[in-house]
């Protein structure tokens, strides 16, 4: 079967490799690659009911000997006392230094996952198998691994790369259209920060036919951020288009909103804004919420300006009297942009008066 393979160079480097049914292949895909290891399989409640069967069946002709460890879905378990539970399964079943950690889900169980093969023994290698259309695009690129703590989410974690992604296109067949729509908000975003080709795919409507090529193109941007963080190029605090607007809607909504549809709706604020003040070079408002709108996303909140401004200033992105934004220039290029955190209210008003 075809598979796309993005390389990401960094230290020793690793693949992302991206296929639909590649789940069935997993055995012999990452024999290739490790070679003969231990292997713990960490996976949650949900995906382990559809997916851990077939994974484990490949494993297992594969001549691996895998023991799977299961939690309760859901991001009120991306806690420390689940990485415990984590760690001293990887012990009780004899993980050594050479072994490994599969993590098999979305980005709750990739984080977890990450964050457990990162201090087990002071680092043991994982391989990311994302399932989430979210993982996919985003969480399992990058290192970045964490857990919630009671005064904040992601505030324990480390950086981990993993020693391989296998992402199974086929998996989000599966997936309720909320998380699907939560992916597609950070793939869109990806597409207006860094490649009109990439926006395109969502606009002209058919996603799930070109889901291998959305997913390739994301994880190569992942890939191109995280080689240039070594260079601290500010290329990752683009990452944040929309998040300012989109983590004030998350903070004022009690997290009731997904963050994905909180993106979405930061998306549509900062581009009407760009739009509305001058800083766009051609419009793009229109073109973005229509997209969005089009993909199950919002692109209007209940909020208001000032409430969103509060909100967003108790946000950990604040430097002194100013802030970052990211602005986009047209879709497919966006720069950084220092304003006056007094500015803020009358910023998000410009991108919330009468949806464009
Ligand atoms: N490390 C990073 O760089 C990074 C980046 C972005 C987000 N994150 C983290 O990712 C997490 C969100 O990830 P998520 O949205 O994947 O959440 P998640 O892992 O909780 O998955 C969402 C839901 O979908 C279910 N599910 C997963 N795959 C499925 C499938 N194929 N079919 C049916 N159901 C399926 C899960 O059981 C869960 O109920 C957050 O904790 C966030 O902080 C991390
Ligand atoms: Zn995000």
């Amino acid at each position: 079967m075809e598979h796309r393979v993005i390389p990401v160079c960094v230290r020793e480097g690793y693949n992302v490799v991206i296929g639909g049914g590649l789940l069935r292949e997993s055995g012999p895909l990452i024999r290739a690659a490790l070679g003969e290891r231990r292997i713990a399989v960490v996976t949650d409640s949900h995906v382990e009911k559809i997916y851990l069967a077939p994974l484990m069946e490949s494993l297992t002709q594969a001549g691996y000997d895998a023991s799977p460890f299961v939690f309760s879905a859901g991001e009120q378990n991306k806690r420390m006392h689940t990485v415990a539970d984590m760690l001293e399964f990887f012990a009780a079943v004899g993980l050594t230094r050479k072994d490994c950690v599969l993590a098999l889900g979305g980005g709750v169980t990739g984080d977890m996952a990450g964050f457990a093969a990162g201090c087990y023994l002071r680092g043991i290698d994982y391989v990311q198998l994302p399932t989430t259309l979210l993982a996919a695009v985003d969480s399992s690129v990058g290192g970045k691994t964490a857990v919630d703590l009671s005064a904040g989410k992601n505030l324990a974690g480390l950086f981990h790369q993993p020693s391989m992604v296998l992402c199974d296109t086929e998996c989000f067949a599966t997936l309720p259209p909320d998380e699907f729509a939560n992916g597609a908000a950070e793939a869109i975003k990806t597409g207006i920060l860094d490649d009109e080709s990439l926006f395109s795919l969502f606009e002209s409507g058919d996603v799930l036919r070109n889901i291998g090529e959305i997913v390739a193109q994301c994880a190569a941007f992942k890939a191109h951020v995280v080689e240039e963080d070594e260079r601290e190029t500010g290329l990752r605090k683009t990452l944040n288009l929309g998040h300012t607007a989109g983590h004030a809607i998350e903070l004022c909504s009690g997290y009731t909103i997904p963050h994905g549809h909180a993106v979405a709706i930061g998306l549509a604020i900062i581009s009407r804004a760009a739009e509305r003040l001058g800083w766009a070079e051609e419009p793009v408002a229109a073109r973005i919420t229509r997209t969005l709108r089009q993909n199950g996303l919002p692109t209007t909140t209940e909020f208001s300006p000032e409430e969103l401004a509060n909100a967003a200033l108790l946000d950990k992105k604040r430097a002194g009297g100013t802030l970052t934004l990211v602005v986009p220039r047209r879709i497919g290029s966006c720069d950084l942009m220092d304003v006056a955190v007094e500015r803020l209210p009358e910023i998000f008003r410009a991108g919330m008066e009468a949806d464009a």
